[in-house]
């Protein structure tokens, strides 16, 4: 599975990119913005930061198809390993069938529902981002990305879900343990996952006992 970052915090990328193996950064219109920084501020701390091989996803703005498709054109240039989000509104799923033709690299987002990720799945979608916990504001958003993930199965649509909008680690867990094939989570998410207070404890006893035995602190 992926597990991605998502933020515009080049920063935290390069920290947690150093401790996990994380495949990607995810941002949209509403993160750049409140980072404080242009677009262009945030393209270039976060390809500065990037390994060629992670992927990085920046959000049409316009939404209209015309506009969604030059916005789509000129995000995938920017880098190899490039993603266009693109919302499935109307002009976002028509400009979704055409941008998987000109060959660009595509996930639909702000997908609500698993039947609004499935058409985009059949319109060559590469990745899906079902907004787990907003979407738990109708139903069981967990469940529903459960359900997507049988749907592309039985169809054989190839499209990868990328299960977004986390406010906890919990529901991240569950969509890991449902075997989703990626996420993207905020890093204040990832960092209440990554630490336990018993892990320290547990070091701290180690070394205590290894020091008083040995009166060194390192193996040898
Ligand atoms: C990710 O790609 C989505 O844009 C993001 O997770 C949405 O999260 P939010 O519900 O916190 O805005």
């Amino acid at each position: 599975m992926e597990f991605m970052l998502d933020t515009a915090d080049a920063q935290a990328v390069k920290e947690l990119s150093e401790i996990m193996t994380i495949a990607g950064v995810t941002t949209n219109p509403t993160i750049i913005t409140k980072s404080g920084k242009t677009p262009e501020q945030v393209f270039d701390e976060m390809n500065a930061v990037l390994a060629p091989e992670q992927k990085f996803f920046m959000q049409a703005v316009a939404t209209d198809y015309d506009g969604i498709l030059e916005d789509a054109r000129r995000i995938c240039s920017l880098r190899k390993n490039m993603y266009v989000k693109i919302p499935v509104t109307h002009d976002g799923m028509r400009a979704i069938k055409q941008a998987k033709a000109e060959g660009l690299n595509v996930l639909a987002t702000a997908i609500y529902s698993p039947d609004q990720a499935f058409f985009a799945a059949m319109n060559g979608a590469d990745y899906l981002a079902p907004y787990v916990n907003r979407m738990c504001n109708y139903g069981d958003g967990v469940q529903w990305v459960r359900e997507l993930e049988e749907m592309l199965e039985l169809n054989q649509l190839p499209a990868q879900i990328c299960a977004a909008s986390f406010k906890n680690g919990n529901q991240v867990h569950e969509l890991i343990v449902a075997g989703v094939g990626a996420v993207t989570v905020a890093p204040d998410v990832v960092r209440g996952m990554l630490d336990h207070p018993g892990t320290q404890i547990a070091v701290n006893e180690f070394t205590e006992a290894w020091e008083g035995a040995f009166g060194r602190r390192t193996f040898a």
